[in-house]
């Protein structure tokens, strides 16, 4: 067990949880000189398998930070899970709310990583595993949690998870509120309803040029209309930093930090959520947010996996 795991079991009760809700999967990664053509056979520099899945990978770097932190997505019996499973326990993340499902498959991505320029290529297989539905969801305590995020995937199961935390809210004092986070990675017009919901809400660069957005400052000022009036939004622009608007409609940017050599980008901006929701959980301005956002981002981005970010 990870030094830090004892300290931050699950049933410890006390400090508030942070929880993620989304995809877990395998990854399996060949690292190689250069990104091969097509119909080549080549040989890699290295080969691991990794858990993955944004949900997944923001679990992983909360945890490195030191959060006490929950995933809540769906796993179905087998090798893949047990490997998943293990891994989750080593870095201390609480599994309890994972939904196990009687059939599918464990969604397996294989990632080609290369090391020439750290671009990562990813081809997902997710296809025929139930995604977690708002009646799981119905069994999480609430009060155990103060703040909760969710990978936009089965949108309408999630709207209905993310009311049961506004009437939550509702009846609640504001030490006892739970935060809400939502991203909205792939430009699919059925996740484009999450946008509308969340005090916090991280945009992909890949949908903002969806879009047809060249900027995070121009995405965040296009898609604004889309969000709640009282919104943040955050939008990640990979080597060009990220930018925020809070509901004042200010721009906030960091530049990002890049590290001496680029060597992994797989999961620079599940760090990033995940390091901004940190900082956001800890009391952290919204600029102070983005900049450690950006750095522990970059960190990543120059090292192979998590291990050795914190
Ligand atoms: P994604 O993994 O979703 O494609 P992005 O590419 O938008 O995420 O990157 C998220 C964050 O990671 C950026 O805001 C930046 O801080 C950092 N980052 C990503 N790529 C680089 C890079 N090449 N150099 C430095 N930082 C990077
Ligand atoms: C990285 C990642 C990988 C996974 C893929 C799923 O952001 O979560 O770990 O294979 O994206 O889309």
């Amino acid at each position: 067990m990870a030094a830090g795991a004892a300290r931050r079991d699950p049933g410890s009760g006390g400090e508030r949880r942070i929880l993620c809700v989304g995809l877990v999967c395998l990854d399996i990664i060949s690292v190689v000189e250069a990104y091969p053509p097509e119909d080549s056979d080549t040989r890699c520099l290295s080969q691991r398998w990794q858990r993955g899945g944004n949900a997944s990978n923001s679990c992983t770097v909360l945890a490195l930070l030191g959060a006490p932190v929950s995933f809540m997505g769906s796993l179905a019996p087998g090798h893949a899970a047990d490997f998943i499973v293990a891994d989750f326990r080593r870095r201390g993340v609480d599994v309890s709310h994972v939904a196990w499902q009687p059939r599918g498959d464990v969604p397996c991505a294989c990632c080609v990583v290369s090391a020439a320029s750290g671009s990562r290529t990813i081809v997902l297989y997710d296809t025929n595993l139930p995604d977690v539905t708002a009646r799981d969801f119905e069994k999480v305590d609430l009060s155990r949690f103060k703040w909760i995020h969710w990978e936009a995937r089965n949108v309408a199961e999630q709207v209905e998870m993310i009311r049961r935390v506004e009437r939550h809210n509702r009846s609640r004092g504001a030490g006892e509120r739970v935060r809400i986070s939502v991203e909205v990675e792939k430009p699919r017009q059925e996740l484009l309803e999450l946008l509308g919901l969340g005090e916090v809400v991280f945009i992909s660069k890949d949908l903002a040029q969806h879009f047809g957005y060249s900027s995070a400052p121009e995405a965040l000022r296009g898609l604004r209309s889309r969000v709640q009036p009282r919104a943040t939004m955050i939008c990640a622009w990979a080597e060009a930093g990220a930018d925020a608007m809070g509901p004042d409609g200010e721009i906030l940017h960091s530049d990002a930090f890049p590290p001496e050599t680029v060597v992994d980008t797989l999961g620079a901006g599940d760090t990033f959520n995940a390091a901004v929701i940190f900082a956001l959980s800890e009391g952290k301005s919204l600029q102070e947010a983005l900049t450690f956002g950006c750095r522990i981002a970059g960190k990543k981005c120059g090292i192979q996996g998590f291990d050795g970010l914190v």
